[in-house]
């Protein structure tokens, strides 16, 4: 089992990727109430040999780890968000770093808080992250001028009986990014707001997919 370190302003793990391997390292990000381990267990699925950087969350709700603070259910406060993600870019060039990782090779998997961050990030700092799968991703918020998401490839998996995230909030998000000029494949499941093993086997061929591109 990987223990936690309290570094780079996250608690987080990190995992080393197989040696020999292509350098690619899944940056997690969890959804509420999940912490740095919560979707370790599915890196070896979704990406074999992979290196995993797992950060925790800074923020608590009612003892819930989150990236950013909320007001409500789907309405978020910017001005944490702003902070949070501001924090979140400067932990992924420090752990870069500190781990040797190449940021072309580093791919954000995010499940519902997590893919919101995940994608506050992509738009704010187009040039850290270039790739991400996205399960259940909401509207972080709308960008006053479209970042440049050209060369950027991201997966979004969205489920039409979600009660969190509408389709139309899916479709939002979807048209943000492909005006920014980004690759987006849209992966649509019938079920709801919870990870299924339709959302890991979509993730899995998309990332097989990017890996062997690159
Ligand atoms: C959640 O419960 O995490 C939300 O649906 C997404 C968010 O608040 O960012």
């Amino acid at each position: 089992m990987t223990r936690s370190t309290n570094d780079l302003g996250f608690i987080h793990q990190f995992v080393p990727g197989a040696e020999g391997g292509d350098g690619v390292c899944l940056l997690l990000l969890h959804g509420t109430g999940g912490d740095e381990s919560s979707l370790i267990p599915l890196a070896g699925s979704i990406a074999p040999g992979a290196a995993v950087l797992s950060p925790r969350g800074r923020i608590l709700e009612n003892g819930m780890p989150r990236f950013f603070r909320r007001l409500a259910e789907g309405v978020f406060d910017q001005d944490d968000l702003r902070l949070q993600t501001a924090a979140l870019a400067r932990f992924i060039e420090a752990a870069s770093r500190k781990y040797a990782i190449k940021p072309e090779r580093i791919i954000a998997i995010g499940y519902s808080n997590g893919a919101n961050v995940a994608s506050s990030v992509m738009l704010t700092r187009p040039d850290l992250l270039r790739a991400a799968v996205l399960f259940r991703p909401m509207v972080p918020f709308v960008p006053q001028s479209s970042p440049d998401l050209n060369g950027v490839k991201a997966l979004f998996s969205a489920a039409r009986r979600d009660p969190i995230v509408s389709q139309s909030e899916t479709g939002r998000l979807v048209e943000i990014f492909q005006t920014a000029g980004a690759d987006v494949t849209v992966h649509w499941y019938r079920g709801g707001h919870e990870l299924t093993e339709d959302d890991i086997e979509a993730a899995a061929s998309w990332i097989s997919d990017w890996r062997a591109a690159l």
